[in-house]
């Protein structure tokens, strides 16, 4: 039972001891025995799944972890569902409240929705961002940072490059963010002029140039060009794109160094921003992500289910 409404639609503002939490929490649920362990934690929750924009990862982990935690999982099908008829999202979930579903994961295009949602939340129930507009992906800048950590625990000394299309980017912002609360070295901004942030929102230093961008950056997180966001002028040719910007195993060794770990938010555009032969890098941790994904959705159900289900 929540007692009070709770919410994680950014990681602006929340405090580095939380986050902290939050990761700590995760490893728990990477352990081998996670995905059974646990089955009594939120039973008699339901978690509602609202995605009002495409995904894959964040969708399924999100379902998966709900279901390892013992929820209820119900998907709303924007197509089959009320919406059609003209009921505001913000209905919808209270419709969903009046079911006693009191976790809400919605997934939505729109900038700044999230915060209209938090407004109206019914007492009692939580909403939990998975990725609104070019703003915030909270869950995606935790379980970069979580992935980051088992491998480099140290932040304190570390340079991460974040590559690509930066402007457009919700992950960009949320790991850039978790990354800096936690107390990282240095976050780098890499991209061409267009595809810099055109704020001071993301905490970083922009840097044009590939070169000086990754050279011995201990971390390399490459996005993908996020077209669906653009007016039609804003996309840069993919070759022209791929031949300054794209990175494959020699460029990466040669600037940044062998051991540097190699991330992608996903889905990766092979071609594009990296060569098809860094699926074989030593350090490419794309699908480590994708695992951690579940666990750190775990320790976030968790905790916004309330103290009363164990969250430490
Ligand atoms: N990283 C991410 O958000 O992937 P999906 O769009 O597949 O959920």
């Amino acid at each position: 039972m929540i007692e009070t409404s709770r919410k994680l639609i950014t990681l602006d503002g929340l405090r580095r001891d939380t986050l902290e939490a939050l990761l700590n929490s995760a490893v728990r649920y990477l352990a081998p025995d996670a995905a059974t362990a646990h089955r009594n934690r939120l039973a008699g929750e339901a978690v509602t799944l609202l995605f009002c924009e495409p995904s894959t990862r964040t969708r399924f982990s999100f379902e998966l972890a709900a279901r390892r935690l013992g929820a209820d999982v119900l998907t709303l099908d924007e197509g089959t569902s009320s919406r059609t008829k003209g009921e505001s999202l913000a209905d919808t979930l209270a419709t969903l409240a009046a079911m006693d579903a009191r976790l809400a994961v919605v997934r939505h295009a729109e900038d700044g929705i999230m915060s209209r949602l938090a407004a109206r939340m019914v007492p009692g129930t939580a909403l939990i961002c998975a990725g609104e507009g070019t703003r915030n992906h909270p869950t995606q800048g935790l379980l970069d940072a979580l992935t980051i950590r088992r491998h480099r625990p140290d932040l304190s000394n570390l340079s991460v490059a974040i590559i690509g299309d930066i402007a457009h980017s919700r992950v960009a912002r949320s790991t850039a963010r978790a990354l800096d609360t936690l107390g990282i070295g240095e976050v780098r901004l890499v991209g061409p002029r267009t595809f810099l942030p055109r704020d001071n929102e993301i905490p970083g230093r922009p840097m044009e140039s590939l070169e000086n961008g990754i050279r011995d950056a201990d971390v390399v997180i490459a996005l993908r060009i996020q077209r669906e966001r653009m007016d039609g002028d804003e996309c840069p040719d993919l070759e022209t794109y791929r031949r300054e910007y794209g990175l494959d195993a020699t460029r990466l060794e040669s600037l940044a160094g062998a051991d540097t770990l190699l991330m992608h938010p996903g889905p990766v555009n092979w071609g594009v921003e990296l060569d098809p032969g860094l699926k074989a890098w030593p350090h490419n941790l794309i699908n480590e992500q994708i695992h951690n994904g579940v666990a750190l959705r775990m320790a976030v159900l968790e905790w916004l289910a309330g103290d009363s289900h164990g969250f430490a």
